[in-house]
């Protein structure tokens, strides 16, 4: 008997500061404006994707003193945009990325499971750790947490949001709550918990929201953050979008789960992922080299070696040769606030292979950076995207993606009315949604759903 074919989970991903959008393109909107986010959001909805995702960063990013500026087109606090979007849309999820390191439990907690309530059951928490001291400085007082400290504050810092959650204990409460004249029961929002990074107790005031607790989404790399993401979270924001990266990273989280005692379809892998489509393969392509080249300006170009090679490369001209000499290996980095952990983690070897790289190809700085930086993950016709996606989420490369276009926020109407129907003609993407909470579009059970039916089914009709 052959496999059934998995169902493809779809998510949009406003871009926030990035080097993805084509700024030059005359439907490049605003960033900030709540029209832009109104815009993408009922696009999400009417392809009935799963969620929108906003990740975070919370400082300007720097380099060689100076401001990225991609950064000045600012980013409005997730909470704020995130509720807005609540009262525009009626089914789509909404995925807020918010560090465990600067935050307090309490308050967070508190502002998922009030999005939970004021969306109907729809928010999800992208658990990360955040980046560095410099990101760290806008929170304490010359102070931040150092990277080893990171998960294990993570780790209990979601344990103890998970309690907050489960303090109003379910359909007992909300029924007296019903009633409710006084005191019914002194267990409501109870909580105490000591632990090595938050010593709390008191009572939680947010009642149990639909979802019990919100979706649960991580996003760190490394063996720790992969250990996090098999122990708790619901689904992964991975960085692996091809389909042989995809496979190693979708076996190597899935194995992590047995020893939690967890199935494997209770992790969600959801690559990020962009996007050109034509009317034809050759368009897709054609098109796809003159987004990349608007990506990367030469400026750009420079900008991205500087951050490998760590030093000052203003001087080199980005048409010309890759710069011979060595990258300067040294604690203080030109760049601050930028995603350097572990991603380059030996810059000579990488200085190295680029230059062999751009001379076995006859590429300039810039050719580099265009070639090897983030290359399209899916460009074609609609036909040819609509079936990529499907071969590399029934390879098992992921469950999903979280797409990512270069216009916002008009650039994911494309992919709507041209991939989806072709998607859903396919039988891999529903037609419409079934249930109304982000644990149903995503198959994930309700934690309560054991204790109401007596088995781990599909969340009981509220
Ligand atoms: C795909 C991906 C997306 C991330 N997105 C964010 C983000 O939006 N905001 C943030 O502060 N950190 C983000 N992080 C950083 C992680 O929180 C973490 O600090 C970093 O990856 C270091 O942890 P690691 O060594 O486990 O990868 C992201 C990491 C990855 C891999």
């Amino acid at each position: 008997m052959s496999k059934p074919l998995k169902q493809i989970h779809l998510a949009a991903h406003f871009p926030g500061v990035n080097n993805t959008t084509v700024w030059s393109d005359p439907a490049a909107g605003s960033h900030i404006e709540f029209s832009s986010f109104a815009h993408f959001a009922r696009t999400a909805e009417r392809a009935k994707f799963d969620f929108l995702f906003l990740a975070e960063g919370l400082r300007l990013r720097e380099q060689g003193g100076k401001i990225y500026d991609l950064d000045v087109v600012g980013r409005p606090d997730t909470f704020t945009v995130l509720a807005a979007l609540a009262a525009v849309t009626d089914r789509l999820g909404l995925t807020g990325t918010i560090n465990s390191t600067f935050n307090e439990p309490y308050e967070v907690a508190r502002q998922f499971a009030s999005l939970d309530h004021l969306s109907g059951g729809r928010s999800a928490w992208n658990v990360v750790t955040s980046w560095d001291a410099f990101t760290g400085e806008n929170f304490r007082r010359g102070g931040f947490l150092p990277q080893e400290e990171r998960y294990s504050r993570a780790k209990e810092f979601l344990a103890t949001a998970h309690e907050l959650f489960d303090s109003w204990h379910g359909d007992e409460i909300l029924a007296d709550q019903a009633t409710g004249t006084f005191l019914r029961d002194a267990r409501a929002g109870a909580f105490v918990h000591k632990g090595q990074h938050f010593d709390i107790q008191g009572r939680f005031n947010v009642p149990r929201s639909p979802q019990g607790r919100p979706v649960i989404f991580q996003a760190g790399d490394s063996d720790e953050g992969r250990e996090f993401a098999a122990a708790d979270a619901d689904a992964i924001f991975s960085r692996y979008a091809t389909l042989k990266e995809g496979q190693a990273f979708y076996t190597d989280v899935k194995s992590r789960l047995a020893k939690y005692g967890r199935r494997p379809e209770e992790l969600l892998i959801l690559p990020a992922a962009t996007f050109v489509l034509g009317d034809t393969d050759e368009e897709a392509a054609e098109l796809a080299r003159e987004v990349r080249r608007q990506q990367v300006s030469g400026a750009t170009a420079i900008k991205h070696l500087e951050f490998v090679w760590n030093r000052d490369l203003s001087a080199y001209d980005p048409e010309g040769p890759l710069p011979d000499v060595d990258p300067v290996v040294a604690e203080e980095h030109i760049s601050r606030g930028r995603a350097q952990v572990r991603m380059y983690r030996d810059p000579v070897a990488i200085a190295r292979e680029w230059r062999e790289l751009a001379e076995a190809n006859k590429w300039s700085i810039r050719d580099l950076v265009i070639n090897t930086g983030n290359r399209q993950t899916f460009i074609g016709s609609p036909a040819t995207v609509a079936r990529t996606i499907n071969e590399f989420v029934q390879a098992d490369a992921s469950d999903g993606f979280i797409l990512v276009p270069h216009i916002t926020p008009g650039g994911l109407d494309p992919f709507a009315d041209q991939v989806v129907p072709l998607l859903q003609e396919q039988g891999v993407f529903r037609a419409d949604y079934e249930g109304t909470t982000l644990r149903d579009h995503l198959g994930l059970a309700h934690p309560d759903a054991a204790r109401r039916t007596g088995a781990p089914a599909e969340r009981a009709a509220s």
